[in-house]
This record gives C-alpha cells, sequence and structure tokens, in this order.
C-alpha cells in the first residue's frame, strides 16, 4: 500500500475542485462504521488474516503528520472559488467531522451501530447503542475483543437448536452487552451484568434486542454485579422505569460465564477469578470463556489471571489469537485501532485417574 504525504493531497492555494476536496476528505476518514472485519479465506473460521468487509480497503494511506492542520485549513478557508454554497456546506462538514474523528470516540457522541454475529447456519443482527462518553465509563463503548468473542461463541457449540435445557450463561463486565446479547441470540438465557454505572444503557440495549433473541430461543436478565463484591448479583427488573419493584437477589451458579477485556488493574485479576470461583457451576462440564486484548500495560494481568484461574483448579482446554479494531484509539496515529486478543476456555482439572 502506498502512503501519500499531506503535501501530496490538493492544496487549497492551487483552488482545487469541490469534487477534489470531497475526494480527499473521503479518503482522510478514520470512522469504522460497523466494525465488521472477516477473514479472508472464510468467514468467521477463525483464521487470522483480515480486511475491511464494509470499506473497500484503503488504496492509499496518508501519512497522519500534518493532517489536522490540512483540515483546519479547510474549515477556516472561504473557499471563495467554489460557487455552490450547498457544496461548501458539505466541505466545511466534512472536514470538521474528519477533525472530531481524529479526536477519538469522545468527540464523536452517542452512536448506534448494527453487529452481524455468525451462527451454524447464519446469522443473525444485534443494535448496540453507545451513549456519548463521559469520564472513565469504559463499559459504555463496545470493545474489539467482545466483537471477536461474539462472533466466535457459536463455534464453541454451545447450543442446538430446540434443544430443551437451554444453556445458562452469565457475563462478567458487559459494556454494552454485545458478548451476552450474542449469547442469548444462539438461543441461551443470559444474565448481563456490570457495575451500576454501566446498568442502563445496558438494559437499554436488552431491550432493544428483545424480539430477535425471542426468536431465536434465548432470554436475558440483567443485573448489577461489582466484582468487589464478588458474591452478591442483584436482578433488575425488566422495566427500568418499574423504581418500585425491589431487585431480585441472584442464588444459581453457572454452567458457563463469559467475559471480554475485563483486565485493565492490577486488582482486576484477583477480582475477576473471585467473582468466576463464585458463580462457576461446581460440575465437571462448567466453562469459562474470556477473551482480552493484549495491551502492553496490562499483559502482567493476564499473566496473573491465567495463575490465578490455575489456583482455582481451571485449566485451558482450548485457546487462540485473533485480531480485531478498537475504533477509540489516536486517529492521529493511523494504526487503525488494530488489537490482538487472545481467547481461551477453561474447564475444571480433570483428576488424574490412578492405575
Ligand atoms: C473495557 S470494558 C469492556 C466491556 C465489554 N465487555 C466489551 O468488551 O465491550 C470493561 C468492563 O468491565 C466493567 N467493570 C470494571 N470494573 C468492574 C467491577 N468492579 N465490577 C463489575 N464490572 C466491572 C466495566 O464497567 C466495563 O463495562
Amino acid at each position: 500500500m502506498s502512503q501519500l504525504s499531506v503535501l501530496d493531497l490538493p492544496q487549497l492555494y492551487t483552488k482545487p475542485s469541490a469534487e477534489a476536496i470531497l475526494e480527499t476528505l473521503a479518503l482522510l476518514t478514520s470512522a469504522p462504521p460497523s466494525w465488521d472485519y472477516e477473514s479472508d479465506s472464510a468467514a468467521n473460521d477463525g483464521s487470522n488474516l483480515y480486511t475491511r468487509k464494509d470499506n473497500e480497503p484503503r488504496a492509499v494511506r496518508i501519512d497522519p503528520e500534518g493532517v489536522t492542520r490540512y483540515l483546519t485549513s479547510i474549515v477556516s478557508n472561504s473557499l471563495r472559488w467554489i460557487q455552490d454554497e450547498e457544496v461548501k456546506e458539505e466541505i466545511w462538514n466534512q472536514a470538521s467531522l474528519r477533525l472530531s474523528e481524529r479526536s477519538g470516540r469522545t468527540a464523536r457522541g452517542d452512536l448506534t451501530r448494527q453487529f452481524t454475529i455468525p451462527t451454524s447456519d447464519g446469522s443473525f443482527e444485534l443494535s448496540i447503542h453507545e451513549p456519548a462518553l463521559t469520564g472513565d465509563d469504559l463499559g459504555l463503548k463496545t470493545w474489539a475483543a467482545s466483537y471477536l468473542l461474539a462472533k466466535r461463541l457459536h463455534l464453541f457449540h454451545l447450543t442446538t437448536q430446540g434443544q430443551h435445557n437451554k444453556p445458562r450463561v452469565l457475563e462478567l463486565g458487559s459494556g454494552t452487552g454485545l458478548v451476552g446479547l450474542a449469547m442469548a441470540g444462539l438461543g441461551a438465557d443470559v444474565v448481563l451484568t456490570d457495575l451500576p454505572s454501566i446498568y442502563a444503557n445496558l438494559a437499554r440495549n436488552a431491550e432493544a434486542n428483545a424480539s430477535v433473541l425471542e426468536q431465536n430461543g434465548g432470554t436475558i436478565r440483567t443485573g448489577v454485579l461489582d466484582w468487589n463484591y464478588p458474591r452478591s448479583c442483584t436482578l433488575i427488573p425488566k422495566s427500568v422505569i418499574d423504581t418500585n419493584s425491589d431487585g431480585e437477589v441472584l442464588s444459581e451458579k453457572f454452567p458457563l460465564i463469559l467475559a471480554a477485556d475485563s483486565l485493565y488493574s492490577p486488582d482486576h485479576p484477583r477480582m475477576l477469578v473471585d467473582s468466576i470461583v463464585a458463580w462457576l457451576s461446581e460440575d465437571g462440564s462448567a466453562r469459562v470463556i474470556v477473551e482480552f486484548p493484549y495491551r502492553d500495560a496490562y499483559l502482567p494481568e493476564i499473566a496473573n489471571f491465567r495463575q490465578r484461574m490455575t489456583v482455582a483448579g481451571l485449566q485451558i482446554l482450548d485457546q487462540g489469537e485473533e485480531k480485531g479494531y478498537d475504533d477509540w484509539g489516536d486517529a492521529s496515529k493511523d494504526d487503525d485501532g488494530l488489537v490482538t486478543c487472545w481467547w481461551s476456555c477453561w474447564g475444571r482439572e480433570v483428576p488424574e485417574q490412578n492405575p
């Protein structure tokens, strides 16, 4: 792929045509519309080759150096040589949009996007709302690991159609709910959980997707489960406006626990493993499936998690790496937010048989 410098773009002193400016602004887009990236070979086979499915692959890459200045110069230019006022407005709008995209997710306001979740014989769509971001509420965004895990779930063959005893699943740190909702869309009974500050948006997404989940035979409950108090989970009544109902306290254990992108503080491995131990069924077929991005700053947390899971009597039954996109990075670095994630499926250690 060739790389252009900002000096190769149409310069305003040459009075470029409106068409040329708009084409350039389209090239400078850094917003991933739906994150739907797939493997090159066969869709959803878990291999590590990636192309953009929803966008044409970019034929050129533009060196980010100087791009912000270039965009600002368009926004502040009167574009006198362009006669059509509507076209001028469109150019200024597009340039402003490119500027806000380059400020990262925080500048983009709220958004709702569609995610396609593969099943063993087709796919279904989930609609996920992400509010405009405030402060440190990481759970209001949808992260690369969760989309990768949501797309991978069907490969574990955890549900079968028309199954009488649907798998009961608990998701820890659900955020916007993509993983848990995908699991319910595969026909499971899922409890999505997170902190109180994340809960309202999680419940909104559960309601927004209720009909597709029902059609697919799954159910959703949502609750507050803070890993600081790993043994306590309060289910929130279905209607978010029903503030008079007391929340039901969850008491059952789960044969399957899911979590994505949940290790980003030194305390998280301990808290997450304590929560897993508190809620995982005792039986030998119980499973924990997690997916975490390899972020340089948190590699020790992944090692710590693995060690604590082993001490808790769980072992890795299957694992792998794959790549996905976080669209919240610093767009000026122009790395497209590509992250490598590690997924793993854990089960209870099988005691060695004495001869
Ligand atoms: C990086 S986000 C990942 C969200 C979602 N799983 C995803 O991948 O899109 C981490 C999530 O863990 C949740 N979390 C952090 N600390 C928590 C705690 N003490 N108890 C429960 N959830 C917590 C956050 O609220 C947030 O939703």
